[in-house]
């Protein structure tokens, strides 16, 4: 069986893979536990990729309550060195608005009480992974590629700001976060991105921008219906850009 090309997470909004062809559903443990739901294994491109919905297929789990660990320990065992991650934001910063696809390269972690390491001194070792750059610089000028290839809109660059939830923020929070340098602002983020590293994984993230972020448009209400219906808009050019990397 060839290798699996690429592995796919979804996030709000994203929980199958249309354009996967012959997909076979591959349920399985892990040492750490149980992953969000099957990975889909199927043909994009005449590639092999590997879809996961990050909070299970009927989106049952919280951000705080997804086990990041077997998540990706499971799709490294299946095979997968590379792993694009899709992450429903809101936008704080001019060139973030709602729509937005976006391929970040910084981030802050503002999450709490998370298992946010492999190395939780259960088998002795402790590793601190070199985590300057969190999104794997290759893989994104890749994904940057894609994007001019396939005429896919896609900004370069923002730092991703990964809050606990599953609460939205105060809009002081937000405004902190800001002047902290963040950009975007999502729940799912981190610890993710951290333990790909630690598992050796290629890992960027493209994130869909569902709305404004609390207090960064006036006074509007941030609905489910506005988040989805945003992801939905901006997710029409993920077939193009996926056919366009594996190409
Ligand atoms: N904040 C945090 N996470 C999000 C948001 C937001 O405004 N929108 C979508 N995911």
């Amino acid at each position: 069986m060839s290798a699996i090309e690429l592995a796919v997470i979804g996030g709000t909004g994203l929980y199958r893979l249309a354009a996967l062809q012959d997909p076979e559903a591959l349920e399985g443990d892990t040492p750490y536990g149980r992953p969000s739901g099957p990975v889909r294994v199927g043909r994009l491109a005449g590639r092999r990729v590997a879809f996961l919905a990050r909070h299970g297929e009927g989106h049952s789990l919280p951000p705080h309550r997804v086990n990041y660990r077997a998540n990706l320990w499971r799709l490294k065992e299946l095979g997968a060195t590379r792993v694009l991650a899709v992450n429903t934001v809101g936008g704080i910063t001019e060139r973030f608005g709602p729509k937005v696809l976006a391929l970040p390269d910084q981030l802050i972690d503002y999450t709490w009480g998370r298992t946010s390491s492999y190395w939780d001194g259960e088998g002795g070792d402790v590793l601190h992974v070199d985590f300057g750059d969190p999104y794997t610089p290759a893989l994104r000028r890749e994904v940057l590629a894609a994007a001019a290839a396939s005429g896919t809109p896609l900004v370069d660059g923002g730092c991703y700001g990964a809050t606990q939830g599953p609460r939205l923020e105060t809009k002081a929070e937000i405004a902190r976060m800001r002047r902290d340098g963040c950009d975007l602002v999502g729940m799912t983020g981190m610890p993710e991105a951290g333990l790909a590293r630690e598992l050796g994984l290629d890992y960027a993230c493209l994130a869909i921008v569902a709305n404004w972020a609390a207090g960064c448009s006036g006074d509007e209400e941030i609905t489910l219906a506005e988040v989805l219906a945003n992801v939905e808009v901006a997710s029409a050019h993920l077939p193009a850009l996926l056919e366009a990397l594996l190409g």
